[in-house]
């Protein structure tokens, strides 16, 4: 790192995991400084994006590592107003996705291998198994963090919606998905309403999530460290100053919190995901 990148790194790392809490600074550069600035956006300009961004932000995505080179993931771009507003709702009435210019839903896609192996008159013995919605998932969600990344090296801001995996099959529904595809999650994309830009939020300590040759559950401290950052994090984006660990508890202690998303390996199997 030279000097003039220093303080730079330091600003990004601190943002990141708050003063006092930054790892070891190391090599520095743009892509990097890119990365760490990352923040999700839910207030978006409808403004319509120059011509060829949708294009470009396939051709990234199209350009991450994929398992064996299946490229077992598509992407539905939807434009369609009355489709939005239904995958709004699927969502939990997510406004921003009917606000953002690009939605993406990103899908989860072995119906390819399934024709073409129709085709070729033969079977796959391995596709009807859990590693292959694992694969297929793996892929699609690689995919889209590379559009992501390409997004915000545009200056755009996103937002993924998990939350489409409220109702998988109404989604395939809308979007017509052949037997064999199901959405993994949304991604609305565009540029941030004003004073909607977002702020980086702070991620565990490392120590947390760095294990250096065993790994070691004693993260007591690092939790208790965490909590206040995310505290104040939430009480200045006026969700209230939860802590870390309350809203963990809070998405995942009760099935309401779940929004349907208990039944969904009931509706993979029925979208052709056999998940033996
Ligand atoms: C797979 C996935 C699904 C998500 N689903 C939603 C969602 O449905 N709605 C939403 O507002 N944010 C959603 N998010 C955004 C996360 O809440 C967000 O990334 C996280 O709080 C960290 O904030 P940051 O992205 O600003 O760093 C999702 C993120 C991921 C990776």
């Amino acid at each position: 790192m030279d000097g003039t990148q220093m303080p730079a790194a330091a600003a990004a790392l601190t943002a990141r995991y708050g003063a006092g809490a930054e790892p070891k600074a190391g090599p520095w550069n743009d892509t990097i400084a890119l990365l760490l600035s990352h923040r999700s956006t839910r207030g978006f300009k409808p403004d319509a994006l120059p011509d060829g961004t949708l294009e470009t932000l396939v051709a990234a995505a199209q350009s991450a590592a994929t398992s064996s080179n299946l490229q077992t993931w598509s992407v539905v771009a939807v434009d369609d107003k009355a489709v939005r507003a239904e995958l709004a709702t699927i969502a939990g009435n997510q406004k921003h996705i009917e606000v953002c210019p690009i939605f993406l839903v990103f899908l989860a896609d072995v119906s390819r291998n399934g024709r073409l192996a129709a085709e070729a008159g033969t079977e796959l013995a391995g596709m009807p198994y859990l590693e292959s919605f694992l694969v297929a998932s793996i892929d699609a969600a690689l995919a889209a963090q590379n559009a992501v990344v390409a997004a915000e090296s545009l200056g755009l801001l996103t937002v993924y919606i998990g939350a489409l995996r409220n109702d998988v099959q109404r989604v395939a529904g809308l979007l017509n998905l052949p037997p064999g595809a199901t959405p993994v999650f949304g991604l609305c994309v565009g540029h941030a309403a004003p004073g909607r830009e977002g702020e980086v939020k702070p991620r565990l300590p490392q120590a947390a999530v760095l294990h250096r040759e065993r790994y070691d559950a004693d993260d007591a401290a690092h939790r208790a460290a965490y909590d206040p950052r995310m505290a104040d994090f939430s009480a200045r984006h006026e969700m209230g100053a939860t802590t870390w660990t309350q809203r963990v508890i809070a998405r995942l202690g009760t099935m309401k919190a779940l929004n349907g998303r208990d039944k969904l390996k009931d509706a993979l199997v029925a979208l052709g995901f056999p998940l033996r």
